[in-house]
């Protein structure tokens, strides 16, 4: 059966992920109502079908903070990537290099900064949490410098971890635990564990041997609780701004008063996230607080958005909202679990698909052109 959704994806990563990796990718917090939320939100806000306009010659290419994009969407940073398939980080940095869309790697990540640049020729990005440790969030930068990274995506949104029940109960941990379950979920997934047990890379890449004091990464809970600076404040932003350099991301902003906030510091663009539902449980869908922030800081900062987006629809409803870029995580996680390098570029290929053949539906043929105008203002719109 061929795959021709974004669920097609997952329903094959769930067949080949360990269960404890599948689990991590598909969970939210608590009751994983803001999680579910950013899906299920893209689909009351309807399109505009348009007949009888000139459909050829049609173009997605765009700029990301004036990165040339050949459609508006990255891959979203997702940490323990190297978890879902071998070498996670290192084949979805090369399909997105080729399919000519950012990729930003994780500070979380299993394959490390020097890893993804020894198999990439083109610049990606690096997202930075920040540590108490500023040393090590010193040496992160240089690192991410030195290896020619073209964005620091900086997160906002979780300097304490939110709870996800899923987690828990699965005991998660990288490089795995060898507990009876552990073993089961593996053994039963053994095209997984034959190519795991090809890569040397089973740990967390960016941290083991680089931060001092790292006490306890097997369990990602208690070294997010113990390393994360719950004291992270717009002055830190200030520094890591300065300290880079180069063009920076707020990653993590929902709220409009944060992003003028966010607009004041400089930076180069802000995304519009909840941490796809993964942190504050109950709050906005990332898409239906997309319009407030559009009205609050459109005009002096670029606005990227992520979470729920499935499909090539999606990305044209948040381009349309004010969106300059979107991000996806879960759908190229999906893909990589299924297939590896070929199913992310075939999430990337899914959604191009669909994002061509709305967008010419909707009559438009440059994605540059796209605006609310395509939207139906009466079919159940969100809030401006
Ligand atoms: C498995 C997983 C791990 C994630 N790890 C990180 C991370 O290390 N750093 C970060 O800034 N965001 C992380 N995120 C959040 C994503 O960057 C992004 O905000 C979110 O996945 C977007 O929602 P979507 O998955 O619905 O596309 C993670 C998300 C997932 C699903």
């Amino acid at each position: 059966m061929p795959s021709l959704e974004i669920s097609d994806l997952k329903a094959l990563a769930k067949r080949r992920v360990p269960k404890m990796f599948f689990d991590y990718a598909d969970s939210g917090a608590w009751t994983e109502g803001t999680y579910r939320a950013n899906e299920a939100d893209y689909h009351k806000i309807k399109l505009r079908q348009r007949v009888l306009v000139d459909m050829t010659n049609r173009s997605l290419a765009s700029t990301m903070i004036g990165q040339k994009v050949s459609m508006p969407v990255a891959l979203s940073p997702t940490g323990l990537t190297g978890m879902q398939h071998a070498d996670g980080e290192m084949l979805a940095a090369q399909a997105a290099e080729e399919f000519g869309v950012p990729f930003t790697l994780s500070t979380m990540s299993i394959c490390s900064i020097e890893d993804v640049a020894s198999v990439t020729t083109k610049p990606f990005w690096f997202q930075l949490y920040v540590m108490k440790d500023r040393d090590f969030v010193r040496n992160l930068i240089e690192r991410a410098k030195a290896a020619k990274c073209s964005a620091l995506v900086l997160t906002l949104d979780l300097q304490i971890l939110g709870q996800r029940h899923k987690d828990l109960r699965n005991g998660l941990s990288a490089p795995p635990k060898f507990t009876p379950k552990h073993i089961w979920q593996m053994a039963t997934r053994p095209g997984w564990c034959l190519k795991m047990m090809k890569t040397q890379r089973r740990g967390f890449g960016n941290i083991v041997g680089h931060a001092k004091n790292v006490s306890d990464l097997s369990s990602l809970s208690a070294w997010t609780a113990e390393q994360f600076d719950p004291k992270l404040s717009w002055d830190d932003v200030a520094w890591i701004k300065q300290l880079w350099g180069g063009p920076l991301i707020l990653k993590g902003i929902l709220d409009p008063e944060d992003a003028r906030m966010a607009a004041k510091t400089g930076a180069d663009a802000i995304i519009v996230s909840n941490h796809g539902g993964r942190q504050l449980d109950g709050a906005a869908s990332s898409i239906s607080m997309l319009p407030r922030i559009v009205d609050a800081v459109g005009g002096d900062i670029e606005i990227h958005i992520d979470g729920g987006i499935r499909s090539g629809q999606d990305i044209l409803k948040a381009v349309a909202l004010g969106a300059r870029g979107t991000y996806i995580g879960r759908p190229f996680l999906y893909g990589l679990g299924a297939s590896g390098k070929t199913g992310v570029r075939l999430a990337l290929d899914i959604l191009r698909k669909e994002l061509d053949i709305t967008m010419a539906l909707c009559g438009k043929r440059d994605i540059l052109d796209v605006d609310r105008d395509i939207l139906d203002s009466d079919a159940g719109q969100l809030p401006r």
